[in-house]
């Protein structure tokens, strides 16, 4: 049994030599987390591709074996199976088009230039606080119709149900305030309609007349809304890291902007903001990469931060270039589950990292990279500052690109 937690602090600094120990065992192992639970972990690419597609493995609660029931938010996609997942899907993807997320491009920019603004250009500032987090808060917000959310308040809320340190039972404590803030907001929007994501949600209804009840509508509002408090905010910060520790490649990409997509992919793939899958629980016995999990509620751990590196999926996967042919990653999942906001994501990391990049073109590390504090999370790979020196700002007022 390999124990996590005597890795100490330095699992969560640098997980990646701890997935490189394990890949070179095997693809698949039983460890021991840091806060003490047992789990499998699928560490090797083509295991974890095929773990995350394989429906053996389910994402219900109620199929643990263990103590990781949640449910006091009701059932959203991430704790759901087919048909149930397809019916919640089917509604959602109705209403979160291509057509909405390219129609928030504008807003993406002006949110950005605005934040790019109130940057001040002499002395240090924490990046993921000025700007890193609020820029995908406030365009989640936007597109749910709810953009006078009491921010910090619902990101104390969300920290605390998904703090690892918090206990099953603190973190369903945590959650009842959140609920009763969904169901305000709900209230709210049912009566006071607009052309918003939430409201749509609200109205739509399918061919055969289905349509979200009140709970999935609560636990589909906390899935987008913490989706977007969690996640897109380490697409910046992890982004903007790596080009700082790797000034050749920042050098190309600032000479060169169409390999911007290439950027984005390589930091997805590189440093991607989620480390690990959600959980899946064995419905039978599943053999994966030559190891049997047993079945009965087993609980696997998908880690897309290890399969990401795997050298054999990817030569040099432990170095960052942005040249790199993309495509093929698994930040995003893989499967049914695959994520629903993948091109809101790119679209804002996008967006993000040019915009800082061209207003700030001396913008520089203001720490040494192994001193930097990481979230102690294992589902999501941030940090919990980015200090930088932004540096003399170039570019004036607000220019939306295409
Ligand atoms: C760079 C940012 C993001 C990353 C790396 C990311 C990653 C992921 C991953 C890995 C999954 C699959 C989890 C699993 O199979 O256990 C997922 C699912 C999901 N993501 Fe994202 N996500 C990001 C941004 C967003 C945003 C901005 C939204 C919403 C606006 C969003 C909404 C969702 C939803 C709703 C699901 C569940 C889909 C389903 O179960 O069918 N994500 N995401």
């Amino acid at each position: 049994m390999i124990d996590l937690g005597t890795y100490g602090a330095a699992f969560f600094t640098d997980p990646y030599s701890v997935y490189a120990e394990l890949r070179a065992k095997g693809p698949v192992h039983r460890v021991r987390l840091p806060r003490g639970e047992e789990v499998w972990l699928v560490v090797g690419y083509e295991e974890a591709r095929a773990a995350l597609a394989d429906p053996r493995l389910s994402k219900s609660w109620q199929r643990a074996s263990g103590s990781e029931i949640e449910g006091v938010m009701g059932d959203h996609m991430l704790t759901t199976d087919p048909p149930q997942h397809t019916r919640l899907r089917r509604l959602v993807a109705r209403e979160f088009t291509t057509r909405r997320v390219e129609a928030l491009r504008p807003r993406v920019q002006e949110i950005t230039d605005e934040l790019l603004a109130a940057l001040p250009t002499s002395g240090s500032i924490d990046l993921v606080d000025a700007f890193a987090f609020p820029l995908p808060i406030t365009v989640i917000c936007e597109l749910l119709g709810v953009p006078s959310l009491d921010r910090v308040a619902f990101r104390a809320m969300s920290n605390a149900m998904l703090a690892p340190s918090n206990g099953v039972a603190s973190r369903q404590a945590a959650a009842v305030p959140m609920r009763d803030y969904l169901d305000e907001l709900i209230d709210r929007k049912s009566t006071e309609p607009g052309d918003d994501l939430f409201s749509a949600l609200i109205r739509t209804t399918d061919e055969d007349g289905d349509r979200l009840s009140r709970t999935e509508l609560r636990a589909m509002a906390f899935l987008l809304l913490v989706a977007g408090h969690e996640t897109t905010v380490n697409l910046i910060a992890n982004g903007v890291l790596a080009l700082l520790t790797h000034p050749e490649q920042l050098a190309a990409l600032t000479a060169d902007w169409s390999l911007l997509d290439g950027a984005i992919e390589e930091t997805l793939r590189y440093d991607g903001p989620v480390q690990n899958a959600t959980s899946r629980f064995t419905l039978e016995p599943v053999e994966i990469g030559g190891v049997t999990i047993p079945a009965g509620g087993e609980t696997v751990l998908v880690v897309l931060g290890s399969a990401d590196r795997d050298p054999d999926r990817f030569p040099g996967g432990d170095d960052f270039d942005i040249r790199r042919p993309h495509g093929g990653h698994l930040a995003f999942g893989h499967g049914v589950h695959f994520c629903l906001g993948a091109p809101l994501a790119r679209l804002e990391g996008r967006v993000a990292l040019r915009s800082l990049l061209e207003r700030h073109p001396d913008l520089a590390l203001d720490v040494d990279p192994a001193a930097l504090s990481w979230r102690s999370s294992l589902l999501v790979r941030g940090l919990a500052a980015l200090p930088v020196r932004p540096g003399p700002a170039r570019v004036p007022g607000a220019a939306v690109r295409g």
